[in-house]
């Protein structure tokens, strides 16, 4: 686990009371209340069983294994886990590492979830390492060949006060069912506020956004997308439309991926540039050896 933000699930997904959440290694029990959520270190500090498979006592969990007591939080004396940082962003719960990196995304998922309404597509899991997933939306070169964009797209960097972003012009291909329709000029950026989430907007006349999210299993990339729409148009929009169009785009990226390989001595383009500025970006959420 990395010290920047994760999404968990959304808040649906955990009932009431304990539950177990792995990520990347790190197993956390997530404490769903009547009014809030809380998250926490899993591992017993006795001798390591389980807490998401004890009973919650007040602000404690009895472990099930040799009914220790386990406070919830740090305490000066006695055993207890370490409760983790979170956030509750439309019905999307965020968690990351306490002593972790913001990277200003709090201040950005709440304004986003004032003005927007979200829309999650169910979680998918996919043969290709979480990286390479969130990558891909600095990945400037691909876009023309496997999303099928009329130019040759170019990023550029963009400063922002948080965040790693870049962004450039995607031509759309006029749709072959409008006559006399244009190719159409859309502005795209792409903001990562941890190696795990990449927020892209798409603009123009029907602008919509996404939320990436990706964290390695055993299994491949966990990944959600979650489409974000602005409350005032969002009732006008084809949401089932935008949907497909978000499936059919992450399909045609996992039929690279599956089959991508790290290469030894991979030959860099400047068109490249945006993927090694996310990696540099990524690379400082690591957390330092002790
Ligand atoms: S491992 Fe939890 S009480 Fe022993
Ligand atoms: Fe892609």
């Amino acid at each position: 686990m990395h010290l920047g933000w994760y999404l968990a699930a959304p808040i649906g997904e955990f009932r009431t009371g304990l539950n177990a959440l792995q990520i990347e290694g790190r197993r956390l029990v997530v404490l769903r209340r009547e009014n809030g959520v809380e998250v926490y270190d899993a591992d017993c500090p006795h001798r390591g069983a389980n807490l998401a498979n004890g009973v919650l006592r007040g602000k404690a969990i009895v472990c099930a294994f040799h009914a220790r007591t386990i406070a919830l939080g740090e305490r000066a004396q006695g055993l207890c886990v370490r409760q983790y940082r979170t956030l509750v962003a439309g019905d999307l719960l965020f968690v990351r590492d306490p002593a972790g990196i913001d990277g200003g995304f709090e201040a950005q998922m709440s304004a986003l979830s004032e003005s927007h309404t979200f829309l999650p597509i169910p979680a998918r899991t996919m043969t290709a390492p979480a990286r390479l997933v969130i990558e891909n939306a600095f990945d400037s070169s691909h876009f023309q060949p496997v999303h099928h964009l009329v130019n040759a797209v170019r990023f550029s960097e963009f400063k922002r006060d948080a965040g790693y972003a870049a962004g450039g012009t995607f031509v759309v291909p006029a749709s072959p069912w409008q006559r006399g329709a244009r190719d159409t000029a859309l502005p795209f950026v792409a903001t990562a506020y941890s190696p795990s989430i990449v927020i892209s907007e798409l603009g123009g006349a029907r602008p919509y956004t996404t939320i990436t999210a990706a964290r390695d299993t055993p299994d491949g990339a966990l990944v959600r997308i979650v489409l974000a729409l602005a409350k005032e148009t969002a009732g006008d929009r084809d949401v089932p439309y935008l949907l497909r169009q978000l499936d059919t785009a992450i399909d045609a990226d996992e039929e690279i991926w599956r089959e991508v390989r790290e290469i030894e001595h991979p030959a860099y383009f400047a068109d490249d540039a945006a993927v090694l500025g996310f990696r540099t970006f990524a690379d400082e959420f690591r957390p330092t050896p002790p």
